[in-house]
């Protein structure tokens, strides 16, 4: 039998309806309904208005009820750029950063993304798994239902194949959907600390194709950056994903400009990511492009840096902009996005309703889901977060604290904090 749930009590209901992705001034469009209901069957959004209209459809008839006694409603969180499988945090390179090392001075004395591929390597599933667990369990509970997750701290075939099988399993094991991501480009690892070229050769020929066969991501990666991959091998990596049939997206322009920015233009990616050092030209040609720009705030937050992303030349100039935690142990460990919405706003000058369709819709977008998540709307995934606040600007406003009070992925609550009347 079909199970039928009356949702009502959103003060304001943003639906983020319509066209997607948004660019320019549609990012400003939240569709927001007063006094909103959302009627789910089976998972499933089958009518969205306000409470009369909903509350008079025969369906209606027989629906268990949800009140959710006037709370600000927006689709969940959809995060397009984490790394959800790591063994520990590095708070002891936070510490060395605070006291004046940086970021790329601790990776090259061995620190940073290698010190955590080596502690992954020695770390068993098992044990990794409790922890992403415990990681999309926070998610779940700061409003967040997708969440896209990278390998990328393994950087052997057997490492890579653990992160990518486990993120198989953390999707099938728990609520949150987890759109994984081939990122064996993530560094070079030691043993081809001479060679680079043949570990670009092996991701190639080897690993690529393997990761394709068993069915273990979606989308390919690579930290194009100094210190990282160069734009030429980049280029190879992504190629060959594409032919295996994982669409591109790349780690841009963060550190240096290299020219990142404009390989995830010529090959068409689903999305071009941090983007902290891009020029007015590349601004120009991601905003002619399909790419979605998604700018990572945590990052700059939590290095203690200043040059921000330039979100407003970007919107401006009609680029598709989205946000993401980039959830990781070394530059922004938060799986908060009502966090990034406040950096969003304040440090890169997005109004709140534009940090919330580019945390949205244009993530959605950007994980090419944006025909089941990413906004309320007939035909898409229940997943909805509804906040404890007077209006949805509050959200970024009162910053560094959870407002969300229930999380829902496909009509089903999978948090909430205080303890529910769903009747009958
Ligand atoms: O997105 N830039 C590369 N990757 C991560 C950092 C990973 C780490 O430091 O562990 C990022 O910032
Ligand atoms: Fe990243």
């Amino acid at each position: 039998m079909a199970q039928t749930l009356l949702i009502t009590g959103c003060s304001e209901l943003l639906t983020l309806r319509g066209p997607a992705p948004r660019r320019g001034r549609a990012l400003n469009e939240l569709g927001i309904i007063a006094d909103g209901a959302v009627l789910v069957r089976d998972g499933i959004i089958v009518a969205v208005g306000t409470r009369q209209n909903v509350a008079r459809l025969a369906e209606v008839r027989g629906a268990r009820r949800l009140d959710l006694g006037g709370r600000v409603v927006l689709p969940g969180f959809v995060d397009s750029h984490t790394h959800l499988v790591f063994p520990a945090s590095r708070a002891d390179e936070y510490e060395h950063r605070i006291r004046g090392k940086t970021y790329e001075q601790i990776a090259r004395a061995g620190g940073g993304i290698l010190s955590t591929v080596r502690k992954l390597r020695q770390t068993s599933s098992d044990a990794l798994k409790e922890k992403a667990l415990a990681a999309l369990r926070l998610f779940a509970a700061h409003g967040t239902t997708t969440v896209e997750a990278k390998s990328g701290y393994g950087l052997d075939a057997a490492s890579e194949l653990k992160t990518l099988r486990l993120l198989k399993i953390l999707h099938q094991e728990q609520p949150l959907d987890v759109v994984p991501t081939f990122l064996g480009a993530h560094v070079v690892p030691p043993k081809y600390r001479r060679r680079p070229d043949a570990y670009v050769d092996a991701l190639v020929k080897q690993w690529i194709p393997s990761v394709a066969i068993e069915g273990l991501a979606g989308f390919c990666d690579v930290f194009c950056d100094r210190g990282a991959f160069t734009v030429a091998q980049a280029r190879r990596i992504l190629t060959a994903g594409r032919a295996c049939g994982l669409t591109p997206r790349i780690h841009a322009e963060q550190l240096a400009h290299t020219g990142a920015a404009r390989l995830a233009v010529e090959l068409n990616a689903a999305s071009a990511d941090h983007l902290e050092k891009i020029d007015r030209r590349d601004i120009r040609a991601l905003a002619k492009s399909d790419v979605a720009a998604t700018l990572l705030p945590g990052c700059c937050f939590h290095l203690g840096l200043r040059d921000y992303a330039p979100a407003r030349a970007l919107i401006d100039a009609g680029a598709i902009v989205a946000l993401a935690t980039d959830f990781n142990p070394g530059t922004s460990p938060t799986p908060n996005m009502q966090m990034v919405l406040s950096l969003a706003c304040t440090q890169m000058r997005m109004t709140p309703a534009e940090a919330i369709a580019a945390a949205t819709i244009n993530a959605a977008y950007s994980l090419r889901r944006q025909d089941r998540v990413g906004s309320v709307e007939v035909g898409k995934y229940a997943d909805l977060a509804a906040f404890d606040v007077a209006g949805y600007r509050e959200i970024p406003y009162y910053f560094g604290v959870n407002h969300c009070w229930l999380t829902m992925k496909r009509g089903e609550v999978v948090y909430s904090r205080e303890s529910l009347s769903l009747t009958p």
